[in-house]
C-alpha cells in the first residue's frame, strides 16, 4: 500500500527554532508529516540554513524584488507548485496576501506567542509581543495556534495554552519561557490536524 504522506509548506523570517521542532519531531517519529519547502521573505533567515541542511528546498521570495501582483502570482506558483496539504507559519512576519488566503482557505495555520486577542495584530510579533505583555504586569501569557485569515491574528482559535510568567523579570525572560512550549506545542498540533482531530474550518 503506497499512502502519500500530508506536506506541510513552511513560512518563516527568522532564526527558524519552531521549523528546527518540527523537523526534530518529524524525525523522532512524533510527527508523521514531511517538509515539502521552507519559504522565507529573509534570505539571511536561520530557516533557510535549516531547510539546507536538511536538503529540504529553500525558497527565498521578497516582495522587495516584485510588483506586489507578481509577488502573490509567484508565492501562488511556488505553492501549486509543491502542493503543500497545510501551510504552517513559523515565525513568518509578513501578511500573508489575500489572494494566496484565498485560495488556500483553512490550510493556513500560525503560531502566536501571547494570549490571542490579546496582543495581536499588526506590529505584534517577536519581541514586542513579549515586551507589551511585560509592560501590563500579565502574570501570565502563552501559545496561540490558530487559522490565517485576511487579518493580523484573527481566525479561529485552534489551540492555547496559559504560561504563569510571574518568575520573569523582563521580555526576555517571557520570550525564553513562551518559546520553550511553542516547540512542544507546534508540532503537537499539527500531528492533531494530520489525524483529522483538529478542524481548521469555522
Ligand atoms: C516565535 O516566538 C513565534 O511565535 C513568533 O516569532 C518567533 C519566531 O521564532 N511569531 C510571531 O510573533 C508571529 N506574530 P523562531 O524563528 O525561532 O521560530
Amino acid at each position: 500500500m503506497n499512502l502519500k504522506r500530508f506536506r506541510i509548506g513552511v513560512f518563516a523570517s527568522g532564526r527558524g527554532s519552531n521549523l528546527q521542532a518540527i523537523i526534530d519531531a518529524i524525525e523522532q517519529g512524533e510527527l508523521n508529516c514531511e517538509i515539502a519547502f521552507v519559504l522565507s521573505n529573509n534570505s539571511n533567515s536561520g530557516a533557510l540554513e535549516i531547510a539546507r541542511s536538511k536538503n529540504i528546498p529553500a525558497i527565498h521570495l521578497s516582495e522587495k524584488k516584485y510588483h506586489k501582483e507578481n509577488f502573490e502570482l509567484s508565492l501562488i506558483d511556488v505553492l501549486e507548485n509543491y502542493k503543500p496539504d497545510l501551510i504552517v507559519l513559523a515565525g513568518y512576519m509578513k501578511l500573508v496576501p489575500s489572494m494566496v488566503i484565498e485560495r488556500f482557505r483553512n490550510k493556513i495555520i500560525n503560531i502566536h506567542p501571547a494570549l490571542l486577542p490579546k496582543y495581536g495584530g499588526k506590529g505584534m510579533f517577536g519581541i514586542n509581543v513579549h515586551r507589551a505583555v511585560f509592560e501590563s504586569n500579565e502574570k501570565e501569557s502563552g501559545v496561540t495556534v490558530h487559522v490565517v485569515n485576511e487579518k493580523y491574528d484573527e481566525g479561529k482559535i485552534l489551540y492555547q495554552e496559559k504560561i504563569d510568567i510571574t518568575d520573569c523579570n523582563s521580555p526576555e525572560e517571557i520570550a525564553q519561557k513562551v518559546l520553550k512550549v511553542e516547540h512542544r506545542v507546534y508540532p503537537q498540533v499539527i500531528q492533531k490536524i494530520v489525524d483529522g482531530k483538529i478542524s481548521l474550518v469555522d
